[in-house]
């Protein structure tokens, strides 16, 4: 490879996609909160979002910086390192400082997952964590890059994974990361502030409604002036009830679910999203055959294997297949339009929509294989059917003879 002396690999701007996501992450800035001493779950959810945070501006920053040189972006990547993995952890160099807290996002977590129950926010704050530690490797590149092109890639990818441990306050899945553990989980309601039985409706302001480890809603007094929220609910629903405004969150349905199957049963220990077993399907639908499902094997353990791992479980990236990836799709009310949709467009994630039609297809008669639909006589489509956008994906009724301890049918 030809090298470049330094003053053209460490241009002044950004240029070309690097500095587009870079730009893309500035929505993400927000006024820093206060860190306290943690003590409770939700302060350390709470410093652990903070850091994550703490990470992305200070990359984003670099590339405000308007820097010559290297060393203004390497020690942007040293001080997002410290705030992820915080003093002591794995990279940490004090002398870089910090725009995190001592924990940093890692320590947080690890006394989150630190416990011997499964509560519900478990699936999401594991993800968060895989998706710090994927941050945290891709920035241990950043900081030792020679060459500017590296450094820009090496950040955006970092980057990447920052958004998804961050997560969205709209998600109950993996997907929801720190955010959507904290608006639709006990980890958002501070010590100290008043729950109720989200299995009967509001009567209190403000107030979390919880259930099952879920918050269903919060409510703030529609009356008497300024009222802060601990955290965004990601509300999908406002109402107003009496003097009472009803900001739902994403859980919403599932708590209304659950509290319909289980009358009276609000003291009930946590349940984790992984443990939901409702069936979505009628009868599992014949959407691939045999062959292509082998053919997209082989496409998946050149193109998707990095991230989602030979076992479809995911290293950095979410599982593609079996219970927890099914689970997650059943919650979200994935169809087999979106799923489809996230493969031909959005993945490979270093190079989306990539993928030839036909490729993409295998690809997908191989997960609906991992995730044990029957094969059939007719081939996967390379483009997206009607019937596809009513086909949910959930758990698979009937035999799962061959499913490992993950839910994953073998595909050889
Ligand atoms: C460079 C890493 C990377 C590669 C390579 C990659 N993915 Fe992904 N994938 C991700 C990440 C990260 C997500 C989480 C959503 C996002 O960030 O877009 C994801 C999400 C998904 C999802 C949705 C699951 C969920 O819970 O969000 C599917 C399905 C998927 N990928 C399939 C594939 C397939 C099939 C391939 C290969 C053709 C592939 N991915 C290659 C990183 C990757």
């Amino acid at each position: 490879m030809r090298r470049f002396s330094l003053r053209l690999q460490w241009p002044v701007r950004f240029g070309g996609p690097a500095q587009l996501l870079l730009a893309g992450c500035l929505t993400f800035l927000v006024a820093p909160s206060p860190r306290a001493a943690t003590t409770d779950d939700h302060e350390q959810a709470v410093g652990a979002l903070t850091d994550v945070k703490a990470a992305i501006t200070e990359l984003v920053a670099a590339d405000a910086s308007y820097a010559v040189g290297p060393q203004a972006y390497h020690r942007a990547a040293q001080r997002a390192i410290n705030a992820l993995a915080g003093a002591g952890g794995d990279g940490y160099r004090a002398d870089a400082g910090t725009p995190g807290d001592p924990p940093g996002a890692i320590g947080h977590i690890d006394r989150l997952l630190d416990r011997s129950t499964t509560p519900v926010w478990l699936a999401p704050l594991h993800s968060a964590e895989a998706n710090v530690r994927a941050a945290i490797s891709y920035l241990d590149d950043a900081r030792k890059a020679h060459e500017f092109m590296d450094y820009a890639e090496a950040t955006s990818r970092a980057l990447t994974y920052l958004e998804v441990a961050r997560g969205r306050p709209t998600e109950t899945g993996v997907l929801g990361g720190l955010e959507g553990a904290l608006a639709n989980t006990v980890l958002g309601v501070p010590a100290g502030a008043q729950q109720q039985d989200a299995c009967r409706p509001p009567s209190v302001a403000p107030a979390y409604g919880v259930h099952g480890g879920s918050v269903a809603w919060v409510t703030v007094p529609a009356s008497g002036g300024t009222h802060a929220l601990a955290e965004d609910p990601g509300a999908t629903n406002v109402s107003l009830k009496g003097d009472i405004i009803v900001l739902e969150t994403a859980a919403a349905p599932i708590v209304a679910t659950d509290c319909a199957k289980h009358t009276g049963a609000a003291s009930r220990p946590a349940t984790p999203a992984s443990s939901v077993t409702r069936v979505s399907l009628p009868a599992s639908p014949a959407l691939y055959t045999k062959a292509q499902a082998e053919h997209g094997k082989q496409i998946f353990a050149t193109k998707c294997v990095a991230c989602h791992g030979v076992d479809l479980q995911g290293t950095a990236a979410p599982s593609v297949a079996g219970n927890d990836f099914l689970n997650t799709a059943q919650h979200n009310g994935w169809t087999l339009s979106i799923i489809r949709y996230i493969v031909s467009e959005l993945m490979p994630r270093n190079a989306p929509a990539s993928l030839s039609p036909q490729d993409g297809a295998s690809v997908m008669a191989y997960l609906l294989a991992s995730d044990c639909y029957p094969p059939g006589g007719t081939p996967f489509p390379a483009s997206d059917q009607p019937a596809f956008a009513k086909i949910k994906l959930g758990p698979v009724p009937g035999k799962h003879a061959g499913a490992n301890a993950k839910g994953v049918c073998p595909v050889d």
